[in-house]
C-alpha cells in the first residue's frame, strides 16, 4: 500500500537515488538546481511516497524569492522535483504527494509556488505559465514550462527568480 510521509532529513539518501534514476546525473546541471543551490528543502513542505518501506516516489519544495525591477523581494516556493519510480508510473503517486505538497502549502499559507515542467501534467494542479512570461531565471528555461500556482494578484510583470537568501530551513 502507498503511503504519504512527511520527508524527514534521512530520507535524503534514498531520494538522491530516485532522482539520479529518474534524471540521470546531469540533472544537477539543469536551471531549477541553481535555484536551490546552497538551500536545503523545506521539510514541511516535502513528501515522500514509500510502499512497503521502499522509497516509490518523492516531492520537494525550497525557499525562492523574486526580485522585482524595484527592488523589492517577493516570496516564492519551488517545487520540485517530482519523481515516481519507474516500475510505479500511472498509480497516482505523483498525484498523491502534488496533493500532500499543496496541501501543506495551503495549510501553512506558503508563498505562490513556481516550478519548471509540463504544464499538461501539472496544469491538473493549477499551475499555468500566464504570470511568468517576463520572469527571468539564472539559466534557460522554456519559458512554457515555467508555471506558478498561487494569488497572482501584485505579481510583476517582469522579475527575477532567485534562491532565497533571507530563509535556509534545515530539514
Ligand atoms: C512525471 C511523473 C512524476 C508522473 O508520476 P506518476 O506517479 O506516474 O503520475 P500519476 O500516476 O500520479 O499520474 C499519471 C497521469 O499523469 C500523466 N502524465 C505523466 N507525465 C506527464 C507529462 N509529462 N505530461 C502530461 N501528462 C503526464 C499521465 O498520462 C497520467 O494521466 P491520467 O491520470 O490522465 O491517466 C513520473 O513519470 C516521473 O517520475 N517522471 C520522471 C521525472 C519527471 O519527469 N518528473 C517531472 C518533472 S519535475
Amino acid at each position: 500500500m502507498i503511503q504519504i510521509f512527511p520527508a524527514q532529513a534521512a530520507d535524503l539518501p534514498e531520494v538522491d537515488t530516485l532522482l539520479d534514476a529518474r534524471f540521470g546525473p546531469a540533472r544537477r546541471n539543469r536551471t531549477a538546481y541553481r535555484l536551490r543551490d546552497g538551500v536545503l528543502p523545506d521539510p514541511a513542505l516535502s513528501f515522500v511516497a514509500r510502499d512497503g518501506g521502499g522509497l516509490v516516489g518523492s516531492v520537494q519544495c525550497w525557499p525562492l524569492q523574486l526580485r522585482t525591477a524595484g527592488g523589492a523581494i517577493l516570496p516564492l516556493t519551488l517545487l520540485g522535483p517530482v519523481a515516481t519510480a519507474a516500475d510505479r508510473q500511472g498509480e497516482g503517486i505523483a498525484t498523491q504527494l502534488m496533493q500532500a505538497a499543496l496541501a501543506a502549502v495551503d495549510a501553512v499559507g506558503a508563498p505562490p509556488v513556481l516550478l519548471i515542467g509540463d504544464e499538461p501534467f501539472y496544469g491538473r494542479f493549477g499551475f499555468s505559465a500566464a504570470a511568468t512570461g517576463g520572469w527571468l531565471l539564472p539559466g534557460p528555461v522554456d519559458r512554457a514550462r515555467l508555471l506558478l500556482r498561487g494569488h497572482m494578484a501584485g505579481l510583476p510583470d517582469i522579475g527575477w527568480v532567485e534562491p532565497a537568501v533571507t530563509v535556509r530551513r534545515v530539514a
